[in-house]
């Protein structure tokens, strides 16, 4: 064999994870088979064995009539939904679906504007033409809040041709916006709300959290099970209820976005998750409300830290208490850091920007897992203090641009590399959005306004992390023509 050809990279790294025996504070939610299905268990299942494709008795997920159809019935019916999907590559390729089946290219759709990237790539596929839900901020986490419950009634009046309204609901933060006001007022306009419920699969099991989107009213709310509800990663359900989203339609749409050969160990794991959820889904969470509460409770006394909690949240927003975000700029440190230094203590989270770090409390979470998180924060706060210090502000997010093409037009012109000092006036072709706020500063289509290039400048020489562009170091953009 070649050089290197008897390496496996990934399965060495994998493995040496494991070894390493970290605290997971972090998705998906089952934590390496904490949390299981009794029947996943009794199988000592080998991975390999229902490595399986279309066969006599196992159905097929594009034209389901059998077990499939059986399951996506049951998870439905757990989820109080009309009709439920199985899909396979995430909630992003749910998203794209319902967009395509909500709008035709031109047609207007109003989303927040620091929607998923999907919900971009959505725009692409079906043509939409984005009216943006700009957010409001938390004070003092320097992370956007959502779109508040009027915005989507005042953008409906101003825009009265718009096909519908997309909701993140809730979003990485945890952070649930009214989405019931949202509902009524877009059903009075006579649209569809859609809800992109990734975060949000656990919603219906416990009464501390955020009411499920469908019971707020949404027509579609899209979910990734493998985040919060104990399912393999990439696989979630899409649910329809009422009459605004036509069924057939989106399963049409999903059989163009997926593949023709779906994992059924991805399949299963859905139907497995969602016989866990229906079981024992008030017990587990009830177990994971409880350790969020007292990992809270330990980690507001740390000098230093800042927890976000619902006193922080403007009225009429809820917050999901299992996701806990902490700011450790009382201590100097911004997120990446102090996410780096958990690393070190063996201790791993979901999520950190400039100013935090997000850590998950799911239902396969252990005791272990959150005394390890509290100790080592604990041990950091020590360690940095007690010096008193304090993380410089980031400069102001600039005003949306003016839009000169849609997603899509922009996604199919002619591009070209231009350095970001001479952008001005230009139109992009590509997204950007800097973290925190996460909030896209320039999406496709969109003119370069002298503000938008001043503020990439200085994101530029702060190192402050990118996603979107092509060249990560900032230096040229690709812009239209
Ligand atoms: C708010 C939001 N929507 C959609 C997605 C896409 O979900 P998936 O990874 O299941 O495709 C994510 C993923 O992180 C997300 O955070």
């Amino acid at each position: 064999m070649q050089d290197g050809q008897y390496e496996a990279p990934l399965y060495s790294s994998l493995l040496k994870h494991l070894q390493n025996g970290y605290a997971h504070l972090h998705l998906p939610a089952h934590r390496q088979g904490q949390a299981l299905s009794a029947l996943w268990k009794s199988l000592d299942l080998d991975i390999f064995k229902i490595d399986l494709t279309e066969l006599p008795g196992l159905d097929n997920l594009h034209n389901p009539k059998g077990p499939i159809a059986g399951a996506q019935s049951l998870a439905a019916g757990l989820y109080g939904a009309d009709r439920t999907f199985f899909l396979v590559n995430g909630t992003s390729v749910g998203l794209q679906a319902l967009l395509m089946v909500v709008c035709r290219p031109g047609e207007k759709i109003i989303i927040p504007r620091d929607s998923h990237r999907s919900v971009l790539t959505g725009l692409v596929l079906s043509g939409a033409d984005p009216v943006y839900l700009v957010s409001s901020m938390v004070e003092g986490f320097g992370i956007p809040e959502g779109p508040d419950q009027a915005q989507p009634a005042r953008a409906l009046e101003a825009c009265g041709a718009a096909k519908g309204v997309l909701i993140t609901y809730p979003n990485y933060y945890g952070i649930a916006a009214g989405l019931k006001n949202m509902a009524k007022a877009v059903h009075g306009a006579g649209r569809p709300l859609v809800a992109d419920e990734a975060h949000a699969a656990h919603f219906p099991f416990h009464p501390s959290l955020p009411e499920s989107g469908l019971s707020c009213g949404a027509d579609a709310s899209v979910m990734s099970m493998h985040k919060m509800g104990g399912s393999l990663t990439q696989s979630s359900l899409l649910h329809l209820q009422g009459g605004y989203i036509d069924p057939e339609e989106t399963a049409a749409a999903l059989a163009c976005l997926q593949t023709s050969s779906p994992s059924y160990p991805l399949l299963v794991s859905l139907d497995l998750a969602r016989h866990l959820l229906a079981e024992r889904g008030r017990e587990l969470l009830d177990g994971a409300v409880q350790k969020a509460g007292q990992v809270r409770e330990s980690a507001e006394k740390i000098p230093g830290l800042k927890v976000l909690s619902g006193r922080h949240l403007k009225k009429g927003y809820s917050l999901d208490p299992t996701r806990i975000t902490i700011s450790g700029a009382g201590l100097g440190l911004s997120g990446f850091q102090l996410s780096a230094m958990l690393v070190k203590y063996g201790v791993h989270v979901e999520m950190a920007d400039f100013v935090n770090i997000v850590a998950v409390i799911g239902i396969g979470t252990t005791e272990e897992d959150c005394g390890r998180l509290v100790d080592s924060l604990k041990e950091i706060s020590r360690e940095r203090r007690p010096v008193a210090r304090s993380l410089p502000a980031p400069p102001v997010l600039p005003a949306l641009p003016p839009q000169r093409l849609t997603p899509r037009q922009a996604w199919f012109s002619g591009k070209r590399k231009v350095l970001l000092e001479d952008c001005a006036g230009l139109v992009c072709g590509e997204w950007a959005a800097v973290y925190p706020p996460g909030i896209p500063v320039i999406y496709p289509g969109e003119e370069f306004t002298p503000e938008i290039v001043e503020y990439l400048k200085w994101v530029k020489a702060a190192g402050a992390p990118v996603a979107g562009p092509a060249d990560p170091e900032l230096r040229t953009f690709r812009v239209i023509g």
